[in-house]
């Protein structure tokens, strides 16, 4: 079996107690940690920039996985790789130029993702797949965390893992939106390889508990 990967969303994190909640995750065995990038224009929340994401570098010592959920995000490509994603991933819907955004990424070293909607077709990414790192599928409309995982979404996971299989692809495919111990055995097993999960994680009191549950189902 190919690795598999817990990764939190600080979404849900006590943002106030943000360097300790990232040691406790740390400690209870996440492998990544998932940034949500929102700018008020593409999802209708805000979250945090480039500012925040260097301190967390600062203190983190697993990969930052930093989901942008911007328009434009070409024009900040640069400043977030500076302020520290080791993965970063870009909305299809925000990119006519995805091609060249991806490359971008991959000339600093760092791996790129793109990412899709609930209502967007896999088929759409087709012609980019060969150069991605990652694939995020949105299992939820993006901007909020707590969301109910879209059932469709197992259709697109499929896809994704036929079309890499087929092709000898190897992109990995991150699920998030609704990710929780229960369904993340049949997401395993449709070919999710990084598991975004916020509030599943966040809203346990301990947390090394709950992530032990999702591996265990893995
Ligand atoms: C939503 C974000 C997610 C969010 C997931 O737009 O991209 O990363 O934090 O939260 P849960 O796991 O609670 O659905
Ligand atoms: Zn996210």
């Amino acid at each position: 079996m190919n690795k598999k990967y817990i990764a939190p969303s600080l979404l849900s994190a006590d943002f106030l107690r943000l360097g300790q909640e990232i040691k406790d995750v740390e400690k209870a065995g996440a492998d990544i940690l998932h940034l949500d990038i929102m700018d008020g224009h593409f999802v209708p929340n805000m979250t945090f920039g480039p500012f925040i994401v260097k301190q967390i570098k600062s203190t983190a010592s697993i990969p930052l996985d930093v989901h942008l959920m911007i328009d434009e995000p070409q024009k900040w490509i640069g400043t977030y790789i500076d302020a520290g994603a080791d993965f970063l991933t870009i909305h299809f819907e925000t990119d006519p130029h995805l091609n060249r955004a991806v490359n971008e990424i991959r000339k600093y070293g760092k791996k790129a993702g793109v990412s899709i909607n609930p209502s967007t077709h896999t088929m759409l990414l087709e012609y980019v797949l060969e150069y991605v790192n990652l694939v995020l599928v949105m299992s939820v409309n993006p901007g909020f965390g707590g969301q109910k995982f879209i059932e469709n979404s197992f259709k697109k996971i499929e896809w994704l893992n036929n079309y890499r299989e087929k092709h000898q692809l190897d992109f990995l495919i991150e699920v998030d939106g609704g990710v929780n111990e229960n369904n993340i055995k049949p997401l395993s097993d449709a070919g999710v390889d990084i598991f975004v999960a916020g509030s599943a994680i966040f809203s346990k009191s301990d947390y090394g508990e709950v992530i032990k549950k999702m591996r265990e189902n893995l």
